[in-house]
């Protein structure tokens, strides 16, 4: 078989908070096998979030070996294999490239002052690396180590983020992609280089971190032992691939200036691609390289969307399903008032300290009502970010939708009509980041241009807003905020008890 021929198969492997999923994908761009792996997280701590390294290891392994299960004739024509990642997590090594400890994540609220700190000492960075300094991102944490676990700090040899730690144990290199360095702080953005000011202010050298390359460039080869394990043939490429939202965003072809989505995964993101850097941090405003040379990104990054949901489900022993038609029972735009900022939030309050809360429940809230103002809940927050970008000149006209939460037609029409957007559904299948990062891996293997590969998938569904819910919730906005700004003050003194 020639080169070519052996290498017309792709994986893109999306290392998620909820689990580790992953795609095989064939030459005509369609998906011929899945494999999903969950992945618990730890809350050892109010406040905290970890996983540790090895999990995601361990899951990834799975998931190839559910492949090879599943398709070993396929394995072996698989070219290059691309990598996703939940984004800001600080993966810390030693200089045996052994985790120091577990991974302090995304969505992870421990160093609010350390955050803070370095906004004050260093005001002028965020124009540099794309975002203030907020907990979740990775550059904080470095300084909360130093502070909390000075003797771990003192042993830091390498600084990664989470699929990187997969790209490790798969080829043997530290390397990172621009569009995932640039969540964490250290990245000059417009040079898509490390940034020696942002280096010099979290005392890091360019030696404790991963080389950069861009997400279509190849990083690497998988070791032949694991090559021969599942199947592959020897010299199958890794791809840079991408942090999980840009990674999303070349999923549905979201490549090209102007074109918007909005993510409803466990976290939730307004996203919309820019063909130059467009720094807005006073706006809270996340702008980050994409995945492609030449491109970057703006984003209103939430924490908790579909999360809420699964709180709810765990809170109510309830199913998600069973939820969502109680949900449709209720009256939009209630009384009823969700925040939905269950770990904090950044886009718009960059507040690690703000907690959930439901608002102005009676004896006769139902359960369906309560479903209905978290789904709200979540939307007026998207609202919050869309009002971000347009106050930073980027305005959204119309926008596709990607995530688990897309699945509901009901949080779909809630989101168009809080945001008086027109929406668009995708194939299920083109809707991970996982299919995102396979495609990476095809631009690597292959040379392609981006916009031969990087389509718009399928169109399963359109959402246009009801003009009367439109004004019903333009009336309820205003007191969404109001709540947030009445218990702003009163978030911090949580701190201690929750
Ligand atoms: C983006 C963000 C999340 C994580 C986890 O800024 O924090 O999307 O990448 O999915």
């Amino acid at each position: 078989m020639s080169r070519h021929e052996a290498g017309d198969h792709f994986i893109g492997i999306d290392v998620g908070t909820s689990a580790v999923k992953a795609v095989l994908v064939d030459s005509s761009q369609e998906i011929v096998a899945e494999a999903d792996v969950p992945l618990v997280t730890s809350r050892p701590q109010p406040g905290w979030s970890e996983q540790h390294p090895d999990l995601w290891w361990q899951a990834a392994q799975r998931v190839l070996a559910s492949f090879h299960e599943q398709q070993s004739a396929l394995m072996a024509r698989v070219g290059a294999i691309g990598l996703s990642g939940q984004m800001h997590g600080a993966v810390m090594l030693d200089s045996a490239l052994t985790p120091l400890r577990p991974a302090i994540l995304w969505n992870d609220s421990r160093s609010g002052a350390e955050a803070e700190a370095l906004a004050r000492h260093f005001p002028d960075l965020a124009r540099e690396t794309g975002v203030l300094p907020m907990s979740g991102l990775t550059a904080p944490k470095l300084d909360w180590l130093a502070r909390h676990e000075p003797a771990l700090r003192a042993k830091l040899a390498m600084l990664m983020l989470p699929k990187d730690y997969v790209r490790l144990k798969l080829t043997g290199a530290c390397i990172t992609d621009m569009s995932d360095a640039a969540g964490t702080w250290l990245l000059d953005e417009a040079r898509r280089a490390w940034s020696p000011s942002a280096l010099a202010a979290l005392k890091i050298s360019e030696s404790q971190l991963p080389r950069l390359v861009e997400g279509n460039a190849a990083s690497g080869v998988v070791l032949p032992a694991l090559a021969a394990r599942f199947g592959m043939g020897v010299g199958v490429i890794v791809a840079g691939g991408a942090g999980d939202a840009a990674a999303g965003a070349v999923g549905i072809g979201a490549i090209n200036d102007g074109d918007a989505f909005l993510s409803l995964g466990t976290s939730g993101q307004l996203f919309v691609t820019t063909s130059s850097f467009r720094p807005a941090p006073e706006l809270m405003v996340h702008a980050f390289c994409h995945a492609l040379p030449g491109r970057w990104l703006q984003m209103g990054a939430m924490l908790s969307a579909a999360s809420s949901l699964a709180f709810a489900s765990d809170l109510f022993k309830c199913e998600v399903t069973a939820l969502l038609a109680e949900a449709e029972t209720a009256a939009p735009a209630g009384p009823l008032l969700f925040l939905p900022y269950l770990t904090g939030e950044r886009t718009p309050h960059n507040d690690p300290d703000a907690r959930g809360v439901l608002f102005g429940l009676t004896p006769a809230t139902s359960r369906g009502e309560v479903v209905r103002a978290i789904m709200e809940g979540v939307a007026f927050s998207f609202a919050d970010a869309r009002d971000c970008l347009e106050r930073s000149g980027t305005s959204i006209t119309k926008a596709g939708v990607i995530g688990g939460g897309a699945r509901s037609p009901l949080w779909l029409q809630i989101l168009s009509d809080v945001l008086d957007l027109p929406l668009v559904r995708y194939d299920a299948s083109a809707r991970g980041p996982a299919f995102g990062a396979a495609r990476l891996a095809r631009l690597a293997l292959s040379g392609e241009a981006p916009e031969a590969v990087c389509t718009a998938p399928k169109i399963s569904g359109r959402v246009t807003p009801h003009q009367r819910e439109v004004a019903a919730y333009a009336r309820r906005l205003p007191h969404f905020r109001g709540l947030y700004q009445a218990l702003k003050g009163e978030f911090p003194h949580l701190r201690h008890q929750d």
